[in-house]
């Protein structure tokens, strides 16, 4: 692939602007090396916390219109069990960035301590799982809490640290700048929207813990018009996450203000040969274009 692809976030090298979503494949060093090798530019665990955890009952996942509705519970088996596949994810050549919870700033700091340890090359902090208690968005819809939990986490690891935002708050930039004041290194906007589906045979809430987060093509829209109100007001990286299934989402997000964009949903329908797609797809836009850095087409849009 041509070297317009080439970007930088954070410190971290990318052969192209993709990155494999937390939550979707990243529960063993093999997959994550999987999406590496189908052209991911990085990857990200599914979240870990610092025990392990089970996770709701079934049925933790369901299709909708435009997407997937899951509420999984961070299912997860604790970031000291996870130590021992890192290794053989870094095997895809593509950074690995883990994905850390907690249920307060010190987990946080703690989990945090164990991944990079292990050798993650970024971390991302989940304060925006929408459906879980006490953790996720509890902690990412107050201005204070997300800080105090950035600031917790850089005191102690010395690695770069993205802050997966929630939609589910009625300004996301207020949550953006206490992140960026308390250190974080990039924000990726966004992660589910809080959402439900009720079975009209049985009456009954599809997913066993009733709400769950909607992701997919169905909240595109709503992620790039967070990406976008993001990048006005902060000075470091945008990452856009939320329904890219095509080249043109991946574009639509980079104009909208993000320098790359996580793929999740699509990969559920699409398989991982999507990553292929889409960078196939971003590659020759910028050519018929005549743009030489993927970089200069972030937050075009902006100019109107
Ligand atoms: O249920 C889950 O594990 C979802 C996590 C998330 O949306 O961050």
């Amino acid at each position: 692939m041509s070297n317009r692809l080439v970007t930088e976030i954070a410190g971290l090298k990318l052969a192209n602007p993709t990155m494999l979503a937390a939550g979707i494949l990243g529960m063993s060093g093999s997959s994550l090396k999987r999406a590496a090798e189908a052209g991911a530019g990085a990857v990200i665990t599914k979240s870990l916390g610092l025990k392990p955890r089970i996770g709701y009952s079934n049925p933790t996942l369901v299709q909708v219109d435009c997407g997937l509705l899951n509420a999984m519970g961070l299912p997860n088996p604790g970031v000291h069990h996870f130590v021992e596949e890192i290794s053989e994810a870094k095997k895809g050549g593509a950074p690995v960035i883990i994905s850390i919870y907690g249920f307060s700033s010190e987990d946080f700091g703690e989990a945090a301590k164990v991944a990079a340890e292990a050798g993650a090359d970024a971390l991302e902090l989940n304060v925006s799982c929408p459906h879980v208690e006490k953790t996720g968005s509890e902690i990412g819809q107050s201005p204070q809490l997300v800080a105090e939990v950035v600031e917790k986490v850089k005191s102690i690891v010395n690695k770069p640290v993205f802050v997966k935002l929630t939609p589910n708050v009625t300004d996301i930039t207020e949550i953006a700048e206490a992140a960026v004041k308390a250190g974080a290194d990039t924000i990726t906007a966004i992660n589910t929207v809080r959402a439900m589906a009720i079975n009209v045979e049985t009456t009954r809430p599809v997913l066993a813990n009733k709400v769950g987060g909607l992701s997919g093509p169905a909240i595109k829209p709503i992620a790039i018009r967070c990406v976008y109100e993001v990048y006005r007001k902060v000075n470091i990286p945008v990452i856009g996450c939320g329904g890219v299934t095509t080249w043109q989402d991946a574009v639509e997000f980079m104009l909208a203000g993000a320098s790359a964009v996580q793929i999740g949903t699509a990969i559920a329908f699409e398989g991982l040969g999507v990553f292929k797609s889409i960078v196939e797809g971003i590659d020759s836009y910028l050519e018929n274009m005549n743009f030489e850095s993927v970089k200069e087409i972030v937050g075009l849009s902006h100019r109107y």
